[in-house]
Protein backbone atom coordinates (compact mmCIF):
# COMPACT_ATOMS: atom_id res chain seq x y z
CA UNK A 1 0.00 0.00 0.00
CA UNK A 2 1.45 3.24 -0.82
CA UNK A 3 1.57 5.99 1.73
CA UNK A 4 -0.78 8.56 -0.06
CA UNK A 5 -3.24 5.34 -0.19
CA UNK A 6 -3.15 4.78 3.61
CA UNK A 7 -3.38 8.55 4.42
CA UNK A 8 -6.37 8.57 1.80
CA UNK A 9 -8.07 5.70 3.17
CA UNK A 10 -7.56 5.89 7.08
CA UNK A 11 -10.55 7.58 8.63
CA UNK A 12 -11.92 7.15 12.15
CA UNK A 13 -14.34 4.00 12.65
CA UNK A 14 -16.52 4.11 15.48
CA UNK A 15 -18.47 0.52 14.71
CA UNK A 16 -16.19 -2.57 14.67
CA UNK A 17 -17.21 -6.34 13.86
CA UNK A 18 -16.51 -8.63 16.76
CA UNK A 19 -13.83 -10.43 14.34
CA UNK A 20 -11.02 -10.66 16.56
CA UNK A 21 -7.73 -9.12 15.82
CA UNK A 22 -4.44 -10.90 15.64
CA UNK A 23 -2.25 -10.44 18.99
CA UNK A 24 0.53 -10.46 16.55
CA UNK A 25 -0.14 -8.18 14.03
CA UNK A 26 -0.91 -5.17 16.98
CA UNK A 27 2.69 -5.85 18.27
CA UNK A 28 4.31 -5.70 15.05
CA UNK A 29 2.53 -2.26 14.08
CA UNK A 30 3.19 -0.97 17.72
CA UNK A 31 7.11 -1.99 17.49
CA UNK A 32 7.19 -0.82 13.66
CA UNK A 33 5.55 2.93 14.54
CA UNK A 34 8.38 3.43 17.02
CA UNK A 35 10.65 4.79 13.80
CA UNK A 36 8.26 7.97 14.03
CA UNK A 37 10.31 11.12 15.06
CA UNK A 38 10.15 12.57 18.29
CA UNK A 39 12.22 15.26 19.60
CA UNK A 40 15.56 14.45 21.07
CA UNK A 41 14.53 11.31 20.19
CA UNK A 42 12.78 11.10 23.73
CA UNK A 43 9.96 8.47 22.50
CA UNK A 44 7.65 9.75 25.18
CA UNK A 45 4.85 7.12 23.93
CA UNK A 46 3.82 4.55 26.61
CA UNK A 47 0.99 2.12 25.76
CA UNK A 48 -1.45 -0.14 27.70
CA UNK A 49 -3.15 -2.34 24.82
CA UNK A 50 -6.06 -4.08 26.06
CA UNK A 51 -7.72 -7.19 24.71
CA UNK A 52 -10.02 -10.36 24.96
CA UNK A 53 -11.38 -10.81 28.54
CA UNK A 54 -9.74 -7.80 30.92
CA UNK A 55 -10.99 -5.72 27.61
CA UNK A 56 -14.43 -7.02 27.92
CA UNK A 57 -14.27 -6.56 31.89
CA UNK A 58 -12.58 -2.37 31.18
CA UNK A 59 -16.06 -1.85 28.57
CA UNK A 60 -18.23 -3.42 31.45
CA UNK A 61 -16.26 -0.79 34.18
CA UNK A 62 -16.50 1.79 31.83
CA UNK A 63 -20.11 1.25 30.42
CA UNK A 64 -21.13 1.24 34.40
CA UNK A 65 -19.45 4.18 35.05
CA UNK A 66 -20.46 6.30 32.18
CA UNK A 67 -24.27 5.76 33.20
CA UNK A 68 -23.64 6.53 36.69
CA UNK A 69 -21.46 9.65 36.13
CA UNK A 70 -22.27 10.94 32.64
CA UNK A 71 -20.59 13.89 32.97
CA UNK A 72 -17.23 12.37 33.69
CA UNK A 73 -14.35 12.58 36.73
CA UNK A 74 -12.69 15.33 35.43
CA UNK A 75 -10.10 15.23 32.67
CA UNK A 76 -6.65 15.73 33.82
CA UNK A 77 -6.05 18.51 30.79
CA UNK A 78 -8.57 20.52 28.85
CA UNK A 79 -9.74 18.35 25.52
CA UNK A 80 -10.24 21.69 23.85
CA UNK A 81 -9.43 25.22 24.63
CA UNK A 82 -11.71 26.37 26.84
CA UNK A 83 -12.55 29.39 24.60
CA UNK A 84 -12.59 27.35 21.43
CA UNK A 85 -12.31 30.67 18.86
CA UNK A 86 -13.07 30.47 15.31
CA UNK A 87 -12.53 28.78 12.57
CA UNK A 88 -11.92 25.71 15.53
CA UNK A 89 -15.37 26.37 16.42
CA UNK A 90 -17.19 25.82 13.44
CA UNK A 91 -15.07 22.80 12.47
CA UNK A 92 -15.67 21.22 15.87
CA UNK A 93 -19.42 21.61 15.47
CA UNK A 94 -19.62 21.33 11.37
CA UNK A 95 -17.89 17.55 12.38
CA UNK A 96 -20.59 16.79 15.55
CA UNK A 97 -23.12 17.91 13.00
CA UNK A 98 -22.25 15.37 11.07
CA UNK A 99 -21.85 12.69 13.09
CA UNK A 100 -24.68 12.61 14.54
CA UNK A 101 -26.51 13.38 11.39
CA UNK A 102 -25.13 9.95 10.27
CA UNK A 103 -26.77 8.08 13.23
CA UNK A 104 -29.93 9.84 12.70
CA UNK A 105 -29.64 11.59 16.20
CA UNK A 106 -31.56 15.12 16.63
CA UNK A 107 -29.39 17.92 17.64
CA UNK A 108 -31.76 17.95 20.92
CA UNK A 109 -31.03 14.42 22.07
CA UNK A 110 -28.66 15.24 24.42
CA UNK A 111 -28.61 11.56 26.20
CA UNK A 112 -28.35 9.97 23.02
CA UNK A 113 -25.29 11.85 22.37
CA UNK A 114 -24.32 10.89 25.47
CA UNK A 115 -24.39 7.27 24.25
CA UNK A 116 -21.59 7.53 22.20
CA UNK A 117 -19.13 8.71 24.24
CA UNK A 118 -17.69 5.82 25.40
CA UNK A 119 -5.31 4.07 26.26
CA UNK A 120 -1.81 6.44 25.53
CA UNK A 121 -0.03 7.86 28.24
CA UNK A 122 2.81 10.83 28.66
CA UNK A 123 5.12 11.11 31.45
CA UNK A 124 3.43 14.16 33.73
CA UNK A 125 6.98 16.10 33.28
CA UNK A 126 6.65 16.28 29.67
CA UNK A 127 5.50 19.36 27.83
CA UNK A 128 3.76 20.27 24.97
CA UNK A 129 6.70 19.39 22.45
CA UNK A 130 6.65 15.65 23.55
CA UNK A 131 2.99 15.89 23.30
CA UNK A 132 2.93 16.53 19.90
CA UNK A 133 5.21 13.36 19.17
CA UNK A 134 2.55 11.55 20.57
CA UNK A 135 0.61 12.48 17.65
CA UNK A 136 3.18 11.57 15.54
CA UNK A 137 3.41 8.34 16.80
CA UNK A 138 -0.52 7.10 16.73
CA UNK A 139 -0.38 8.54 13.32
CA UNK A 140 2.03 6.43 12.35
CA UNK A 141 -0.09 3.59 14.42
CA UNK A 142 -3.06 4.14 12.29
CA UNK A 143 -1.75 4.65 9.08
CA UNK A 144 0.33 0.89 9.33
CA UNK A 145 -3.46 -0.80 10.59
CA UNK A 146 -4.48 0.50 7.34
CA UNK A 147 -2.24 -1.48 5.34
CA UNK A 148 -3.47 -4.48 7.61
CA UNK A 149 -6.71 -3.49 6.90
CA UNK A 150 -7.39 -2.88 10.16
CA UNK A 151 -9.56 0.57 11.42
CA UNK A 152 -9.50 2.79 14.07
CA UNK A 153 -10.89 5.63 16.45
CA UNK A 154 -8.13 7.41 18.71
CA UNK A 155 -10.61 8.61 21.57
CA UNK A 156 -9.69 11.03 23.81
CA UNK A 157 -13.19 10.79 25.31
CA UNK A 158 -11.53 7.73 28.13
CA UNK A 159 -9.56 11.01 29.61
CA UNK A 160 -12.39 12.25 30.82
CA UNK A 161 -12.61 9.10 33.25
CA UNK A 162 -9.27 9.08 34.37
CA UNK A 163 -9.22 7.76 37.64
CA UNK A 164 -11.39 4.72 36.89
CA UNK A 165 -8.93 3.82 33.50
CA UNK A 166 -5.84 4.67 35.90
CA UNK A 167 -7.00 2.12 38.67
CA UNK A 168 -7.83 -0.48 36.02
CA UNK A 169 -4.42 -0.29 33.89
CA UNK A 170 -2.44 0.64 36.88
CA UNK A 171 -0.86 3.28 35.68
CA UNK A 172 1.69 4.63 37.88
CA UNK A 173 1.09 8.25 39.03
CA UNK A 174 3.89 9.95 37.40
CA UNK A 175 2.49 8.62 34.08
CA UNK A 176 -0.80 10.96 32.45
CA UNK A 177 -3.62 9.23 30.16
CA UNK A 178 -3.84 11.18 26.98
CA UNK A 179 -6.15 9.27 24.97
CA UNK A 180 -7.36 6.02 23.74
CA UNK A 181 -7.67 3.84 20.61
CA UNK A 182 -9.93 1.26 19.04
CA UNK A 183 -8.70 -0.95 17.11
CA UNK A 184 -10.75 -3.64 14.77
CA UNK A 185 -12.95 -4.35 11.52
CA UNK A 186 -14.74 -1.93 10.09
CA UNK A 187 -18.35 -2.49 10.26
CA UNK A 188 -19.05 -1.23 7.09
CA UNK A 189 -22.98 -1.50 7.61
CA UNK A 190 -22.94 0.70 11.43
CA UNK A 191 -24.19 4.19 10.34
CA UNK A 192 -21.65 6.03 11.94
CA UNK A 193 -18.88 4.50 9.79
CA UNK A 194 -20.50 6.29 6.44
CA UNK A 195 -18.78 9.72 8.13
CA UNK A 196 -16.48 11.50 5.76
CA UNK A 197 -15.35 14.53 8.05
CA UNK A 198 -14.46 17.52 6.05
CA UNK A 199 -11.06 19.06 5.78
CA UNK A 200 -10.55 23.21 5.50
CA UNK A 201 -8.96 23.81 2.09
CA UNK A 202 -5.35 24.30 1.31
CA UNK A 203 -5.94 28.17 1.44
CA UNK A 204 -7.33 28.40 4.64
CA UNK A 205 -4.11 26.60 6.56
CA UNK A 206 -1.11 27.65 4.78
CA UNK A 207 0.45 30.53 3.30
CA UNK A 208 3.76 29.94 1.11
CA UNK A 209 6.59 32.55 0.72
CA UNK A 210 8.73 32.19 -2.07
CA UNK A 211 7.48 29.07 -3.69
C1 LIG B 1 -6.25 12.75 19.69
C2 LIG B 1 -7.60 12.45 19.09
C3 LIG B 1 -8.67 12.16 19.93
C4 LIG B 1 -9.93 11.86 19.41
N1 LIG B 1 -10.95 11.55 20.26
C5 LIG B 1 -12.15 11.16 19.76
C6 LIG B 1 -13.20 10.77 20.63
O1 LIG B 1 -13.07 10.79 21.85
N2 LIG B 1 -14.37 10.36 20.09
C7 LIG B 1 -14.55 10.31 18.73
O2 LIG B 1 -15.65 9.90 18.30
N3 LIG B 1 -13.59 10.69 17.89
C8 LIG B 1 -12.39 11.10 18.36
N4 LIG B 1 -11.37 11.47 17.51
C9 LIG B 1 -11.58 11.40 16.05
C10 LIG B 1 -11.79 12.77 15.43
O3 LIG B 1 -13.12 13.19 15.65
C11 LIG B 1 -11.49 12.64 13.92
O4 LIG B 1 -10.13 12.34 13.75
C12 LIG B 1 -11.80 13.91 13.13
O5 LIG B 1 -13.17 14.23 13.21
C13 LIG B 1 -11.43 13.73 11.65
O6 LIG B 1 -12.09 12.61 11.11
P1 LIG B 1 -11.31 11.38 10.49
O7 LIG B 1 -10.37 10.84 11.53
O8 LIG B 1 -12.38 10.38 10.12
O9 LIG B 1 -10.59 11.88 9.28
C14 LIG B 1 -10.12 11.82 18.00
C15 LIG B 1 -9.03 12.11 17.16
C16 LIG B 1 -7.79 12.42 17.69
C17 LIG B 1 -6.64 12.70 16.76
Amino acid sequence: MKVSMAVQSRKSVRGFLPTPVPPEVIRDVLEQAARAPSGGNLQPWHLHVVGGEPLERLKATMRERIAGMPGGEGSEYDIYPRELVSPYRERRFQVGEDLYRCLGIPRENKPARMAQFANCTVDRRMGPPQWSDLGMYLQTVMLLLCEHGLDSCAQECWAIYPETISGFLAIPPERMLFTGMAIGYEDTEAPVNQLRATRAPLAEFAEFIGI
